[in-house]
């Protein structure tokens, strides 16, 4: 399974970046807005770090016709640019219609397995179901991505599954396990898969144990 970041933040994603462990970037509207910033050059600066990794811009009209024109917009800003869409029968519209043009699309606010289906067949590159805003509803989100790669696996479905709405490495590893291609992981998140508290007791040990050994070069 491949993980994307999930942010509009150029820091959070030149630091990821620079890790070496991220094959994409996913934003939203609500990611833009959190950084009071213009969206066409923070998606450009997005672009300058990463390169031509797939970045997802989100359209925020309602119609299929003005979708199509954003979309193109933004698919200008360079080769990596996926046209992120809604969950909707106007964006399943321009979704095809992307297609039709070769633009990449990701399809989001996926809540169930119908309109994760329906993504696809519309041409959806990618699909994004949101695990984690359905345990906030008591509901086991992680259940929606198996259901969803079992029915892709059976029709012989391309489309690549993103696991969205992230909140904790159990997420990121239970994904893994039943399929997603992708977890899309806000930044924090990829710090605490580095995290264990037996690394930092290990390292402790080392460095003491090696002080202990006078070694005189190094
Ligand atoms: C996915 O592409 C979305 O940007 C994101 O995962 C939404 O997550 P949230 O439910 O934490 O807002």
């Amino acid at each position: 399974m491949k993980l994307f970041i999930d942010t509009a933040n150029v820091e959070e994603i030149r630091k990821a970046h620079e890790l070496g462990v991220i094959s994409g970037v996913t934003t939203n509207p609500s990611l833009i807005a959190k950084e009071g910033r213009d969206f066409f050059t923070v998606v450009k600066e997005i672009i300058s770090i990463v390169g031509d990794i797939p970045v997802s811009a989100e359209v925020i009209s309602l119609k299929a016709d003005e979708m199509v024109e954003q979309g193109k917009k933004l698919a200008e800003i360079g080769p990596g640019i996926v046209i992120k869409l809604p969950m909707t029968l106007e964006g399943l519209k321009a979704t095809s219609q992307f297609r039709d043009l070769g633009i990449k699309t990701n399809v989001t606010l996926i809540f169930s397995s119908p309109q994760a289906l329906l993504a696809a067949r519309a041409g959806a590159t990618y699909v994004s179901p949101f695990i984690g805003r359905l345990d906030d509803i008591n509901q086991v989100g992680i259940n929606l991505i198996k259901e969803i790669r079992q029915i892709f696996v059976a029709g012989g479905i391309e489309s690549e599954i993103i696991s969205a709405s992230v909140r904790n490495t159990t997420h990121i590893i239970e994904a893994a396990a039943v399929g997603a291609d992708i977890a899309t992981v806000p930044y924090k998140v990829i710090e605490s898969m580095a995290n264990h508290p037996l690394t930092d007791a290990g390292i402790e040990r080392f460095l003491k144990d090696w002080e202990g050994a006078k070694q005189s070069q190094f």
